[in-house]
């Protein structure tokens, strides 16, 4: 089978995001990179596409010209992937839609509500895909959860509870520290801190597992650091859609906490927990039961889960392997279509821009439910009510 074209804008050298995003759509040989504006600095950008093997003419300066040249191509890029900075995601989403282009954008979507209604319209009306990189939920148990609930072993859930919470941000002498400061400046980051970059992840988690979505929520957030103009702590009770109550808690100053990114859903039968640290193991107790291991890789799993594991049972899946799977979901979309066939829909679990929407409005309805002393609002963007 013929490998499918990949572009990447942003992810250049040493940024964060980058290798994760190479890694994952290189695992299942799916995907060839073969165009990039990796940098801001396009000679750098350029030089270092051609060290990653992208062609010298397809290793570009800006993403406007990547735009224009591999439109212009027969064997243009099925599948760009935005990494770059937040404010730059819209804009450049926008136009690779508007080109033609399948998307899978880095998260935040956007900056602002108006803006993810803007690409969930032109994502309807061009037809194109457009993902949002939650990519924890590729991990092959955080899927095997959702089948679970979905196939009722929990019964009906009655509690959902989320965290997304690390330390790194807890030193107050490094607050001025320009590499973390700009993350406190509203000027640079939007109206939110720590609930916007990690706290998302996690309600995003909560509905993808529950099948469920926000639907009204009350935030409190706290600069515990003084001089923050954001939050770099947030508390969030959330009400969803098929009756789930609720609880978030993220944090940057939580001392000790490295990627506590965890969630446990608590229904009628039973319950599950399940943390990013130790994404291989679940835990699962029957009402009047007793704890049960679920281990990744076992036989018998769901056939989300069995689809999402890579290596063999005892062995560490870990976060380029859970973004693997979002990018093996894409392939099969992309030949899904362009053989116009219905996808397995064991794969068909990638976030969509309509999740993207919803997180920026439950973004910015919990900043202003946390200006008014924690009023319950409204979480539901209005394109979707
Ligand atoms: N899904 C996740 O789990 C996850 C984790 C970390 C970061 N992110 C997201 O990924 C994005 C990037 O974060 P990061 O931590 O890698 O940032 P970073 O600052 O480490 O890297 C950003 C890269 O983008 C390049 N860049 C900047 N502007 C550009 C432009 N206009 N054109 C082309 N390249 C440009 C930079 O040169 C750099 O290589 C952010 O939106 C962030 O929220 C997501």
């Amino acid at each position: 089978m013929a490998r499918l074209n990949w572009g990447m804008i942003g992810g250049g050298e040493g940024s964060q995001i980058g290798p994760a995003h190479r890694l994952g759509a290189g695992l299942d040989g799916e995907f060839v990179l073969a165009a990039g504006a990796l940098d801001h600095n396009p000679e750098a950008g350029r030089a270092y596409a051609q060290s990653l093997g992208v062609a010298a003419d397809r290793a570009y300066g800006d993403w406007r010209e990547m735009l224009a040249g591999e439109a212009a191509r027969d064997d243009r890029v099925d599948l760009v992937t935005v990494a770059t900075p937040n404010a730059t995601h819209f804009e450049i989403t926008k136009s690779f839609l508007e080109g033609g282009f399948h998307v899978l954008c880095e998260k935040p979507m956007t900056m602002t509500v108006e803006e993810g209604e803007e690409i969930v319209k032109i994502t309807r009306a061009t037809g194109r895909i457009c993902a949002v990189n939650y990519g924890y939920t590729g991990y092959s148990l955080v899927r095997h959860m959702r089948a679970m609930v979905a196939r009722g072993d929990l019964g009906a859930v009655r509690v959902v509870v989320a965290e997304f919470s690390h330390g790194h941000h807890a030193d107050a002498a490094q607050a001025d520290n320009p590499r973390i400061r700009w993350r406190y400046d509203p000027g640079q980051m939007g109206a939110s801190a720590q609930f916007a970059d990690c706290g998302i992840h996690a309600l995003h988690m909560a509905s993808f597992v529950t099948g469920q979505e926000v639907e009204t929520l009350s935030a409190d957030f706290v600069s515990t650091i003084p001089s923050r103009e954001l939050e770099d702590d947030a508390m969030v009770n959330f009400r969803m859609t098929g009756g789930a109550v609720g609880r978030l808690w993220t944090s940057a100053v939580a001392v000790g906490r490295m990627h506590g990114l965890t969630l446990q859903v608590f229904g009628e039968k039973g319950g599950l927990r399940w943390a990013q640290e130790h994404p291989s193991q679940l835990y699962w107790t029957a009402t009047n039961g007793r704890v049960q291991v679920i281990e990744r890789g076992e036989a018998d799993l769901s056939p989300e889960a069995d689809r999402a594991t890579r290596v063999t049972i005892g062995h560490a899946e870990g976060m380029p392997l859970a973004f693997a799977n979002i990018y093996s979901d894409l392939a099969e979309a992309i030949r899904a279509a362009k053989d116009g066939r219905d996808m397995d829909p064991a794969a068909n679990l990638y976030p969509r821009s309509e999740d993207g929407l919803r997180s920026m409005a439950a973004v910015h309805q919990a900043v202003a439910s946390a200006k008014s002393g924690g009023a319950w609002v409204n979480a539901v963007p209005p394109f979707l009510r």
